[in-house]
C-alpha cells in the first residue's frame, strides 16, 4: 500500500532518543532486577542514594497526575522487629494453605529480609488525595493503587541500577502493620520493601531456583486482536529478538 512503512524500517530519530548503550542499560535493569530477601549485607545506604530511589518512585506515572503515594523510611531496629513479628504471624497462617511436599518447600523458603536489610520502606496510597481532581478514576477507582505499584517498580529498577537489592514483603498482618507504623485509616499500605546492598544478584528468581515456579513462555500469553487468538507464526516474528524462539 502506498505510504506504508515496511515493518523493519526503524522509526525516525526524534529529539531525546536513547543511545543504544542507554537502551541496553534500561533492558539490563529490567532483566537483572531481582526480588531480594537473602543476600543483604549490612552496609548503610547513603542518603543521597536513597533520595534518588525515592525521587525515581515519585516520577512514576499516576492516574490524573494524582501522585497518591507517601514513603515511610524505616531504619529503627525496634520498628523493624515489630514488623518482622507481623510477618512471622502472617507467614504461619499462609503456610497452612499448603501440605505435603509443597508445604515442606514453602517452609524452606526465605520470604522476607526485614531484619537483614538496613532500610525498610512502606509505600502507601492516599485514596482521597485531591491532586488530579479524580481524572482517570471515574471508571476504575483502583487506578490509584495501580499508580502506587508503578512507583514501587520505578524504585525497584532504580535500585538495581544503584546495585541495591529490594524485596517486596506482602505476607504481613496489615492491621498490625498499620498500628506499628501509625498509618491512618484513610491511607492504604501498598508495599512493604526491604532495601540494602547485596552480596549477589541471583541470575534467576529465587522461587524458580527453589523449584516453586517457573517463568511462563511469553508466547503463551500473547493474543492477537481478540482473547484466545494465539498464533505461533506471529509469535515467532515478535519474539525472534528475545531468545524465546
Ligand atoms: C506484589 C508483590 C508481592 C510480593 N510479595 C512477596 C513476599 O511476600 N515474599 C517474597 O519472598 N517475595 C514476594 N514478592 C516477590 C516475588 O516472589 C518475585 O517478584 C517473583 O518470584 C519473581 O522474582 P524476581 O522479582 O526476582 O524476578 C512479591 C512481588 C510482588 C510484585
Amino acid at each position: 500500500m502506498p505510504g506504508e512503512v515496511p515493518a523493519d524500517t526503524p522509526p525516525p530519530a526524534v529529539h531525546g532518543d536513547f543511545s543504544s548503550a542507554e537502551r541496553r542499560a534500561v533492558y539490563r535493569a529490567i532483566h537483572e532486577r531481582r526480588d531480594i530477601r537473602s543476600h543483604f549485607v549490612p552496609d548503610p545506604i547513603p542518603d543521597a542514594v536513597l533520595g534518588r530511589l525515592l525521587d525515581a518512585a515519585h516520577h512514576a506515572p499516576s492516574v490524573g497526575f494524582m501522585q497518591p503515594w507517601d514513603f515511610i523510611v524505616i531504619r529503627q531496629e525496634s520498628i523493624r522487629r515489630a514488623v518482622h513479628e507481623c510477618f512471622l504471624e502472617a507467614n504461619l497462617e499462609a503456610a497452612r494453605a499448603y501440605c505435603g511436599e509443597q508445604r515442606a518447600l514453602y517452609d524452606s523458603l526465605k520470604l522476607a529480609g526485614i531484619l537483614d536489610a538496613p532500610v525498610n520502606l512502606c509505600i502507601t496510597c492516599d485514596r482521597a488525595r485531591s491532586l488530579g481532581a479524580g481524572l482517570g478514576r471515574h471508571s476504575d477507582p483502583a487506578t490509584d493503587l495501580y499508580s502506587t505499584a508503578c512507583a514501587v517498580q520505578n524504585l525497584w529498577l532504580a535500585a538495581r541500577a544503584e546495585s541495591l537489592g529490594v524485596g517486596w514483603v506482602s505476607i504481613l498482618d496489615f492491621d498490625r502493620l498499620r498500628a506499628v507504623l501509625e498509618i491512618p485509616e484513610s491511607i492504604v499500605p501498598v508495599a512493604y520493601l526491604c532495601v540494602g546492598y547485596v552480596s549477589e544478584f541471583p541470575a534467576k528468581p529465587q522461587l524458580e531456583t527453589a523449584g516453586w515456579e517457573h517463568r511462563e513462555k511469553l508466547g503463551q500469553l500473547i493474543h492477537f486482536d481478540r482473547w484466545g487468538c494465539q498464533d505461533k507464526q506471529r509469535n515467532a516474528a515478535l519474539l525472534a529478538a528475545t531468545g524465546e524462539v
